[in-house]
């Protein structure tokens, strides 16, 4: 006999979150908003996070003051950026607006909801009330830019599209390049429009006929809009209001410093010619603020123990664990390391896809685990810095105020996860570890460091804004000691704003290994207006910092480390202590320390002089690749490529601190080693001898 039930199959996960903020210090309140695509009521709790590995995961439930129990709803992503602006006029006769369409659809501007002038397969087209009233024969061009005019009169609206000159253009002004996509929509009474008009404006006074007094609620982009828009007008009353698009009210965190219609090139900082930059760049897709209800609140006390904590959610259509980084409270630090989390890192990758695809010595993966499938399914969620807009634009703002389904337990292969894996390492090394973050250093500056004789980054922390960089080199200049245990750090310039608290920017300028190329004249970050790109081509390589800066990147394997003569210089023979041999780190995911992504020693990009190269590992595979930057042309280098190498270097610094780079962000992978399988770890040996070490305040000396 057979049958034919079957297991039902487990639920996609539904409940995902967010928290805000997710750097804070104990005595702070945290911010837990979350949803379930399907109603649920769900399990609240804080966890205390070990390792997040999957083979290793440890947490602990903490107790607080949540809820215990949470009731979920379903909650959109509101993508798609727009501008908005409410202007005054008893009677409104006309407004206008340039645009540069990138995609063939999505609203271009909206007076109220009633009245959108729109594009419908790339063709300008005019809603009232929801029906099409009037559309043009042919569609504009994308690319290039348009004036959008529309008029109001008694009985009629007109809509006149047409393109604006162009600069450098022969043909500009003749008569082909000014074809004018007139509508005009005959409204049959005036009452109509003054319907339409209403349900824009609730507060609206009538004074008769086709005349009113309010608000008029101008809305440009949205409805799916992929472009630029610049030069917003209105026309009442006999007098006309202009704005700079770039200074009104802005959501979903468009870009708010683009080329605009009078870019020629000539002027390449905003800061120089405003003017060139009046325009703002719209994408459908954006997301900065998923703007759901708060779920629960979290009050931590001012002597919470610093650690990664978890807001976990458990339910039957779920689990979500949503980190938040616990810097200890006000005076109330007592460890002398701390651990730094690349919280800038975590978020230009913010739900990038590529652990799905495979990559990072991972191949596509067969069954994907919950938060991937949710990437899948839920595209809306909002893309990383290593994404790009459907109309190829590059994604240059990424925002922690939606979920971040990467940066969560059990992901593998890259950032948190792994950067769990050293935490946990050093709370059983060390007696006693801070956890901070880069957003914590970026707030309060080198003070946020002055507490600690120690600092020890995660695996990748390669986006540092001026002031992360400002304080952690101020630091390391008072006596600092830095371990950084990753590789491609300190690499990309990024910026923050006050007006959009939450976001990051990354301006990809010029040069660099990089996912997508700003446009040409967009250099600058819209947050504060500083040029972008690779600190090494800002005067301010890894190098001088770290000792080793990026040297090349290669995902198929990793390899070992061998030791050199200057391991056993008295200065350093120390980190070797119960290392036998000369292999360091053939072991490991991927199968090797070196990998994934490797730095290496250079006097010529500003590795200090007197600093020791302990050991370096160069046999990589043929897909280890020297960074974009270091190519000068298109012929493959010959292999070995002598630039295509991971270093470990130590080195004094004048203040009696130290620095220990390792150029890999593969170390991870063989560190951890010594807790699977117990055996005698020279990764793990040598980390705990330089972190035990740095620990000790005896002083550092330079040489000579
Ligand atoms: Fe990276």
């Amino acid at each position: 006999m057979t049958s034919n039930h079957v297991p039902a199959p487990r639920p996609a996960k539904q409940v995902v979150g967010y928290c805000d903020p997710w750097s804070v210090r104990g005595g702070d309140e945290v911010r837990l908003h979350s949803a379930s695509h399907l109603p649920v009521q769900a399990h609240l709790d804080l966890v205390r996070l070990g390792s997040g590995h999957h083979r290793r995961f440890e947490e602990d439930v903490v107790p607080s003051d949540l809820p215990d129990l949470v009731d979920l709803d379903d909650r959109p992503y509101p993508a798609g950026s727009y501008a908005t602006i409410d202007t005054r006029f008893d009677r409104l006769t006309g407004l206008g607006v340039h645009i540069w369409p990138t995609g063939p659809d999505g609203d271009l501007v909206a007076v109220g909801d009633a009245v959108v002038v729109r594009l419908v397969d790339g063709r300008p087209a005019v809603s009232i009330d929801g029906t099409v009233p009037a559309k043009a024969e042919v569609p504009i061009e994308p690319r290039r830019w348009y004036e959008v005019v529309m008029e109001v009169l008694p009985a009629r609206l007109e809509v006149l599209v047409r393109p604006a000159p162009r600069a450098g253009e022969a043909t500009q002004g003749t008569v082909d390049m000014a074809v004018d996509l007139d509508m005009a929509v005959d409204l049959q009474v005036d009452a109509d429009l003054q319907v339409g008009m209403d349900v824009a404006r609730p507060d609206s006074r009538h004074q008769g006929p086709g005349r009113t007094t309010g608000t008029w609620r101008l809305r440009f982009a949205g409805g799916g809009f992929d472009g630029k828009m610049a030069r917003p007008w209105a026309r009442g009353d006999g007098w006309v209001e202009r704005w700079r698009m770039p200074d009104i009210a802005l959501h979903q965190l468009p870009d708010p410093v683009v080329t605009g219609p009078a870019w020629d090139g000539t002027v390449l900082d905003p800061a120089e010619g405003p003017g060139h930059y009046d325009a703002v760049g719209f994408h459908h897709d954006d997301l900065y603020d998923a703007g759901w209800p708060v779920t629960a609140t979290l009050r931590l006390g001012v002597d919470t123990p610093s650690g990664i904590y978890c807001f976990r959610l458990r339910s039957t259509l779920g689990d979500d664990r949503v980190p938040v980084f616990v810097a200890p409270g006000p005076g109330t630090q007592t460890a002398d390391v701390a651990f730094l989390v690349p919280a800038a890192t975590y978020l230009a990758y913010a739900n990038h896809r590529m652990t799905i695809s495979g990559s990072d010595f991972f191949p596509a993966r067969a069954r994907l685990r919950p938060e991937q499938q949710y990437l899948v399914d839920h595209p809306e969620v909002g893309l990383s810095q290593y994404e790009y807009h459907p109309d190829g634009t590059g994604v240059a703002f990424s925002s922690r105020l939606r979920p971040i389904l990467n940066t969560r337990p059990g992901a593998d292969g890259w950032g948190f996860t792994p950067d769990t894996d050293i935490l946990a390492f050093l709370r059983r090394t060390l007696p006693a570890v801070d956890v901070l973050t880069d957003e914590i250093l970026h707030r309060e500056g080198a003070g946020a460091l002055d507490p600690y004789r120690v600092l020890v980054t995660g695996s990748h922390p390669e986006y540092w804004s001026t002031a992360m960089l400002d304080g952690l080199e101020a630091w390391l200049a008072g006596g600092g000691r830095l371990v950084y245990l990753g590789g491609n750090g300190f690499y990309w310039r990024v910026a923050f704003s006050d007006r959009w608290p939450g976001a990051m920017e990354v301006r990809r300028a010029e040069d660099g290994t990089r996912a997508w190329t700003s446009s040409p004249g967009e250099a600058h970050h819209a947050f504060g207006g500083e040029y972008g790109g690779l600190w090494r081509r800002l005067g301010r390589p890894p190098n001088l910092l770290a000792g080793v800066g990026f040297a090349a990147q290669g995902f198929d394997r990793a390899t070992s480390y061998r030791r050199a003569p200057a391991s056993r210089d008295p200065r350093a023979a120390w980190i070797f202590d119960g290392v036998d041999g000369d292999v360091i780190g053939d072991f490991g995911v991927g199968g090797g320390a070196a990998g994934q992504e490797v730095d290496r020693f250079d006097t010529a990009l500003g590795s200090p002089a007197h600093a020791l190269v302990l050991a370096s590992a160069t046999d990589f595979s043929e897909q280890m690749l020297r960074t974009k930057e270091e190519f000068h042309a298109t012929v493959i280098p010959a292999r070995p490529d002598p630039l295509v190498r991971a270093d470990i270097v130590f080195f004094e610094t004048a203040a009696g601190g130290a620095v220990f780079s390792v150029g890999s962000i593969a170390w991870w992978g063989a560190l951890v080693e010594a807790s699977a399988d117990g055996r005698d770890n020279q990764v793990a040996r040598i980390t705990a001898n330089v972190v035990r070490r740095f620990a000790d305040p005896a002083p550092f000396k330079m040489p000579g």
